[in-house]
């Protein structure tokens, strides 16, 4: 274990280190002295402190250190502009960005992604040059989807990997355990602060028998969302073992854990075997798979390992399911599915079909694909619904190019659109019909909910294996079942169309297509961020000013919020969403979704200086400008929702001292605590309803200390002031950040 390997192909001297796995690995197991999940493996391996650690799968918080961060376009602004404000001059872990979320599908590949490049301009060339001047990889547009660039070429078995996006867990394909996360903790870890992350449970999939006909690896996990439904897996890894892994291409893998998003999972993980070693070789990593091959026993579960929950699935006896429409755990076997759409009365009509995404677009994926198309083909017959077919990579579409798969979709009435999200994300000019109008779509992609690829409530989506796709777009219709369902050919004589055929590797290997990569200069200190000062969409953060070491006395409340208050009423996502990268601008969204509980309406509140009631954002601005700290009052459960790190930078921007809530959801909390917020607790809940929207609060900064309350002196408006004991969870180290302005901040005075 002790030889150097490199992580990829791409970075000089980013290894992997098994060695160190072990040795932290061995100290886990002569503390638990069970036998362990592959899950537990890789998470313990990795811990900051192995010797003192908590370990308690469910319930404590692992301190881990990840290999690698991967970023998304759309995420990797704030995170970047944030690790920027620390003055660190490089990325402290291998980072890579990749362009893909913001590539809009009007009429095709090459077109629309020239488009793209000139309607993002600034957001590239700003993540361009802060890439090369940070020294993280930097993967322009039209290189692909993030997921399937690290299955490409970062993922490795055993490995931890951070991403700024959901899907992240798709490179499990490779045994390694990749979480999705929000860009808040992408940049402790690119800043080399220590990762958390509540110790999972482990969810235990055996797989047994094999493949066959029209079933295809994406059943797997259409199947266990039905099992689990969309929330079954939250603060879990599936952890998939048996005989029939080895079945499975890594990439056929990869689509099972990707999915593994839609069950709320924290990521899911399949065992190393010979088909990741095939995979690696075929992707220029043969070292890499002869080091795991050396580390192979770690890579996998231990004999008697056992699970928190436990599902078998027979592959033998899987059926094809069709999931949806609008939610992706709604999942019909294609035996009943025509049944089902009568039954709900959906639109029986299929007007597109969509293959590609991270989800389903390896070269198995396309094989099969195209094969169902060419016998159409050799039927006289095309595609009667609209399809798109989106490759998930330039080195995918590059060698289904030289392989002919390409032109067969084209052949079929494809239209071959850029490598990147595209119709997935919502990225879709579609024309086809109104907006309002009902419909139906059915694609390969791995998330369905309303609105989410064309942004029509009334479209009707439902996700399917890329084979499915294809045939049911020969017919035209929701009603066709291809297993037992003829065609009609030109000459009107009957068929079944042949059941798909693939390889799971090109036979001549594959073709790396364009040059889609920057790797950071090796002289990074002349290059300049770019970034235009008069830009809407991206501005540089000053770092924010450390406390002043005093109590704050008579802070107005800016709102007391009633009932629910999540990150999406904090800071709304939609057209916002274009100011991701600009904290002034986004910050005009802020809690303008909360509940005002002094009139019960959203964005209208009193400014306590003049009197006037005006929006929430107007009035924080106000009092920021006045030199008033502020803060909020909420009820239970705050901040739920999403990791979204606006929902903590925002506040903070326009002048929050405090946010004082009946409780917190866990992330914001600890959002609110990096951004150098104090996010407090009512001691005694009641205390929230006591509180007037009206009153003045005085907060006793100097107090705080690890596990003691915090005072605030009430000042009603008529009557006499009184305290309330404030609760906190502020470690020492958290209180540093307080102190120092933000956890940023605290790092780059660590790094003077
Ligand atoms: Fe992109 Fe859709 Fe995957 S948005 S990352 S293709 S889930």
């Amino acid at each position: 274990l002790d030889k150097k390997v490199r992580q990829n192909n791409w970075e000089e001297n980013n290894f992997i280190n098994y060695k160190k796995m072990s040795e932290n690995l061995a100290i886990v197991r002569s503390r638990l002295n069970r036998p362990l999940t592959f899950a537990e493996k890789i998470l313990y391996s990795h811990l900051d402190d192995p010797h003192g650690q908590e370990i308690e799968r469910g319930s404590s918080y692992l301190k881990l250190r990840p290999d690698r961060v991967a970023c998304q376009d759309a995420t990797a602004q704030m995170a970047i502009l944030q690790f920027m404000s620390a003055g660190m001059p490089s990325v402290a872990n291998p980072t890579t960005v990749h362009c893909d979320h913001l590539i809009e599908a009007q009429v095709g590949g090459a077109k629309d992604l020239e488009r793209a490049v000139s309607i993002n301009k600034e957001v590239y060339d700003f993540l361009a040059s802060a890439c090369a001047k940070y020294n993280i990889g930097f993967w322009k547009p039209g290189s692909g989807i993030i997921h399937q660039i690290l299955l490409e070429n970062y993922a490795f078995p055993g490995g931890l990997l951070i991403g700024t996006d959901s899907h992240t867990p798709n490179a499990g394909g490779l045994g390694m355990a990749a979480i999705g996360v929000g860009g808040a903790d992408a940049v402790d870890v690119m800043a080399n602060l220590p990762w958390e992350l509540k110790a999972p449970k482990v969810i235990g999939i055996k797989l047994t028998g094999q493949l066959s006909g029209w079933t295809a690896p994406k059943d797997i996990i259409l199947k266990v969302a039905g099992i689990l439904t969309v929330k079954g897996g939250t603060g879990a890894i599936v952890e998939y073992h048996g005989p029939g892994c080895e079945t499975l291409s890594s990439t056929g893998a990869a689509t099972v854990c990707n999915m593994g998003a839609e069950i709320g999972a924290t990521t899911s993980l399949f065992p190393f075997n010979d088909r990741m070693y095939d995979y690696l070789a075929a992707t220029r990593r043969t070292e890499i798979g002869d080091f795991a091959r050396s580390y192979a026993k770690e890579l996998r579960e231990d004999e008697g390992a056992e699970y928190d929950q436990f599902i078998e699935i027979n592959l033998s006896e899987l059926e094809p399911h069709i999931n949806g429409p609008f939610t992706p755990d709604l999942a019909t076997p294609i035996s009943k599915f025509s049944e089902a759409v009568k039954a709900n009365g959906w639109p029986e009509e299929l007007k597109v079909g969509l293959i590609g995404s991270c989800t389903n677009s390896s070269y198995e994926d396309m094989t099969r694909a195209a094969s169902i198309a060419r016998d159409a083909l050799n039927h006289g017959l095309k595609a009667k619904s609209v399809f798109t077919v989106t490759p998930g990579s330039e080195q995918v579409r590059a060698t289904i190019e030289r392989d002919g798969q390409l032109q067969t979709f084209e052949e079929f009435g494809g239209i071959v659109l850029a490598n990147a999200c595209g119709p997935c994300i919502g990225q879709w000019d579609r024309r086809d019909v109104k907006k309002g109008e009902a419909n139906s779509i059915i694609s390969s992609y791995n998330r369905n909910f309303t609105g989410r690829n064309d942004g029509n409530p009334a479209t009707h989506s439902f996700v399917t294996s890329p084979d499915l796709v294809v045939a049911m777009t020969v017919a035209g219709s929701l009603h066709f079942n291809p297993l037992t369902d003829k065609l009609k050919d030109k000459d009107g004589n009957e068929f079944l169309l042949t059941p798909p055929s693939g390889v799971a590797l090109p036979e001549r290997g594959y073709d790396p297509g364009q040059d889609t990569y920057q790797a950071p200069p090796a002289d990074r200190t002349s290059v300049t961020v770019q970034v235009s000062p008069s830009s809407d969409r991206l501005q540089i953060l000053s770092p924010f000013p450390p406390w002043d070491g005093k109590d704050a006395t008579d802070c107005p409340i800016l709102i007391k919020c009633k009932g629910k208050t999540t990150t999406d009423h904090i800071s709304m996502a939609g057209p916002w969403l274009k100011y991701r990268g600009h904290l002034d601008n986004i910050s005009n969204n802020m809690l303008i979704g909360a509940i005002n509980a002094a009139n019960g309406e959203a964005n209208k509140v009193k400014n306590v200086t003049t009197g006037e009631w005006d929006a929430v954002p107007a009035v924080a601005r106000d009092y920021k400008k006045k030199g008033i700290k502020w803060v909020v009052i909420g009820d239970w459960n705050y901040g739920e929702g999403s990791s979204r790190e606006h929902a903590a930078l925002e506040p903070r921007h326009l002048g929050g001292l405090a946010i004082i809530t009946r409780s917190f959801a866990r992330i914001h909390e600890t959002n609110l605590k990096k951004q150098g917020m104090l996010p407090l607790t009512f001691a005694d809940p009641a205390d929230y309803d006591r509180i007037n929207p009206d009153d003045k609060v005085d907060i006793k900064c100097t107090e705080l200390a690890v596990g003691k309350p915090i005072t605030m002196v009430v000042h009603p408006k008529d009557g006499a002031p009184y305290e309330v004991k404030l609760n906190h969870t502020f470690n020492e180290s958290q209180i540093e950040w307080f102190k120092n302005g933000s956890a940023l901040n605290t790092m780059a005075k660590a790094h003077k």
